[in-house]
């Protein structure tokens, strides 16, 4: 299993109300390009200018860490000419954008299983974490040919690979052995062009995540809808399954099983 960098050590959201982690399904570009008559890789080029922006707008809202969904370990069932129009995407934008993201102190770290990638796109991977890898002022994970359900049996492949006692595996050492490993879980979700699923995002780190849907397509989602997504959560009650005990009412809670 091929890691990112370790992350920095990022300064917290400038308010508690605000997430710590967002991660974004960047979903509807292929809709956005049909609106509008053009082929679906317009759509996802539409989709690279929304980046920037976002992430310029969570970083002035305080909130530090950010991981997008590129490219799921099922998107390689797209056609062919997709595909390639993707792969060749993510080079041009590590080519375009690495530059002024370093200059920003923005740490980028891919995510996903980058082996299945063409040698010369790892080789870009590779040197924009390199280059990036000292960067302390924001994180943001791409994630690239990832996939939630194959992080976890990578994960622990890879702890059976250095001898660790799978009978003993608890879930701060599998947590510690997945791309995120050190870097706080997703406060928050967001997908965008409303669809109500996670389609293999995250799904060890988004246990506790609240979602947030919305019917904007990726392309059309800016500043002003993240700012929208960061005011519904700070209006959610995360409770963590635990419910806050109330003052003066713990004999009823006490005696309630035993009643039953
Ligand atoms: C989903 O929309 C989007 C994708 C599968 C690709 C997302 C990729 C980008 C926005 C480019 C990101 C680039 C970098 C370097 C991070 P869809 O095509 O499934 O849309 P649809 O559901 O409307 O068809």
């Amino acid at each position: 299993m091929q890691r990112p960098p370790a992350p920095a050590a990022i300064p917290e959201p400038s308010r508690p109300e605000l997430p710590r982690h967002i991660g974004i399904i960047m979903d509807g570009n292929g809709r956005w390009a049909r609106r509008r008559h053009l082929p679906r890789a317009a759509g996802h080029r539409a989709g690279v200018a929304t980046i920037r922006p976002v992430m310029e707008a969570c970083h002035a809202a305080g909130v530090h860490i950010l991981t997008l969904y590129a490219f799921s370990t099922e998107n390689w069932s797209r056609p062919r000419h997709e595909v390639a129009a993707l792969m060749q995407l993510f080079g041009d934008t590590i080519d375009s954008e690495v530059g002024e993201m370093h200059a920003e102190g923005i740490q980028i770290r891919a995510i996903g299983d980058r082996s299945k990638l063409s040698p010369r796109l790892q080789q870009k991977v590779r040197a924009a974490e390199e280059l990036t890898s000292q960067n302390t002022r924001a994180v943001l994970n791409v994630a690239i040919n990832y996939g939630g359900r194959h992080e976890i049996v990578a994960a622990v492949r890879d702890l059976a690979s250095r001898g660790v006692d799978l009978t003993a595996l608890d879930t701060e050492t599998l947590a510690g052995a997945l791309y995120t490993a050190g870097l706080p879980d997703p406060d928050l979700i967001v997908r965008t062009a409303g669809e109500m699923r996670i389609s293999n995002f995250m799904l060890w780190q988004a246990a506790y995540a609240e979602i947030y849907v919305t019917e904007t397509l990726w392309p059309d989602f800016d500043a002003a809808a993240i700012e929208h997504a960061l005011g519904a959560y700070a209006g959610r009650d995360r409770r963590f399954g635990a419910v806050p005990e109330a003052p003066g009412r713990m004999e009823e809670a006490i005696v309630a099983p035993a009643s039953l």
